[in-house]
């Protein structure tokens, strides 16, 4: 992670030091990196040189849709994967291409299969009949032929998270694979439907490649089968997934090697190689972000000590909701401080609310202290619990600090609601 570095114990990010943001934009605050960013996205673009279409990358937008991610990122030229309108209104606003958008999700409503339409996208990964049916129905009404891939569901354990696995039977997505076949049959005759491509993406922070290699020869073997009967697919849309290093024993295959195997098991089974779309999140964003926070005080007991911060599981959520781990470390480091063993904790009332625990940290009352990984699935996943403000995203480019996103107001929350209401 290059673009986090330390000056005599002072963390900066590119050019500037963290602790200057905090002053500046308070606290908690969330700080990008452009270059770690732009790093995370040449990557796999790289990684997708060989192939003949020259390869997409559709970033997907979930993991962190911050206007000024989403427009540095289309200005490198990427695609977009998208799972609702509003990603896609996000990426029209920040000056990415309808063209180079994905649609996925389980279930796209007529709105928003119109809207896509409407601006021309790349493709539609369909998870259902149901929603096969309902494309075919909104692109007669608008005389379009709506472009397809479906999203097959191979029953594929990528040993993550249950909750962000996506690729077993047991899950709501995507088309078993065992009726892939004559879904695409299906499709085929439909006279508002084009067949383009086929899809899979079989969960997310996937730490080995066997799983992932494992899905996409099911994926091939598919292409061969619609292959002999008469269905031509162009790409293999193989979703997004891999893994980032949270923790210091976590080793995830990084997107050359992951691209160049995917190239290996190509060029073994077949001349005609349809191009290859990917589309990762987190593995763009998480490394390039961090979350700074402030602990107000530590609180002993006779128990334990915590640190309680002012930023909590409605700042960062991962921790709370899947177990997640991100490593925290103080801002400045000083090793004239004791070190303490605390469970690092927000002031939300949930016992669930905490962002680390048992961490050993140099830090006192009014420390600043940084919780790395948290470019994705961080500021996007924020609530309002609590009636706590969104806090603020800075994007920091060499020496320039730029606030992407204002801290929230109370009178933000406020101004959505009434306090009178007509009973009739
Ligand atoms: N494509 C599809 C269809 C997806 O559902 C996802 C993520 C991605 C691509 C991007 O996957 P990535 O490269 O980021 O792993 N909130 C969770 C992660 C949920 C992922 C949902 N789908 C977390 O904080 O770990």
């Amino acid at each position: 992670m290059s673009w986090f570095s330390r000056l005599e114990g002072q963390l900066k990010v590119e050019d500037v030091l963290l602790s200057s943001v905090a002053e500046k934009y308070g606290t908690p605050c969330y700080v990008y990196s452009r270059s770690g960013c732009e790093t995370g996205y040449n990557e796999y673009k790289k990684a997708l040189e060989w192939c003949p279409g020259g390869g997409r990358v559709c970033y997907a937008v979930k993991a962190n849709s911050n206007l000024s991610i989403l427009s540095l990122l289309a200005d490198l030229g990427s695609g977009f994967e998208i799972v609702s309108v509003g990603e896609l209104e996000r990426v029209l606003a920040a000056g990415g291409e309808g063209q180079k958008v994905v649609f996925c999700g389980v279930c796209k409503e007529e709105h928003e299969i119109r809207r896509a339409l409407e601006v021309g996208i790349f493709c539609f990964n369909v998870e259902s009949e149901k929603e096969l049916e309902l494309i075919q129905k909104v692109a007669e009404s608008m005389k379009k032929v709506a472009p397809i891939s479906l999203r097959v569901n191979p029953d594929i354990d990528p040993q993550t998270h249950p909750y962000i696995s996506t690729g077993l039977k047991e899950n709501k997505f995507g088309i078993e694979s065992k009726k892939a076949v004559s879904v695409y049959q299906k499709a085929a005759v439909l006279p508002n439907v084009k067949i383009v491509g086929i899809a899979c993406h079989i969960g997310s922070q996937i730490l080995t490649m066997e799983p992932l290699l494992e899905a996409f020869d099911c994926i091939t073997g598919l292409v061969q089968e619609l292959k002999d009967l008469g269905i031509t697919i162009n790409h293999i849309d193989i979703g997004g997934g891999l893994g980032v290093r949270y923790s210091d024993d976590e080793n995830p295959p990084s997107p050359s090697e992951y691209l160049s195997r995917i190239k290996s098991k190509l060029l073994e089974q077949s001349r005609d190689i349809p191009d290859i779309i990917v589309q990762p999140g987190r593995s763009i964003v998480a490394p390039a972000g961090v979350l700074v926070t402030r602990v107000n005080f530590i609180k002993e007991t006779s128990n334990k000590s915590f640190a309680i911060i002012d930023a909590s599981m409605t700042d960062l959520l991962r921790p709370s909701l899947y177990g997640a781990y991100h490593k925290i470390e103080p801002v400045d480091y000083d090793e004239n401080k004791t070190e303490i063993e605390c469970d690092v904790v927000g002031p939300v009332c949930e016992s669930g609310d905490f962002i680390g625990k048992k961490r050993r940290l140099r830090i006192i009352d009014g420390d600043l202290i940084v919780v790395y990984g948290a470019g994705a699935y961080g500021h996007c996943m924020s609530s309002n619990y609590n009636s706590r403000n969104r806090p603020a995203e800075v994007l920091v480019d060499g020496n320039k600090m730029n606030l992407v996103r204002r801290r929230e107001t109370i009178r933000d929350q406020l101004q959505l609601e009434l306090t009178e209401f007509n009973s009739q």
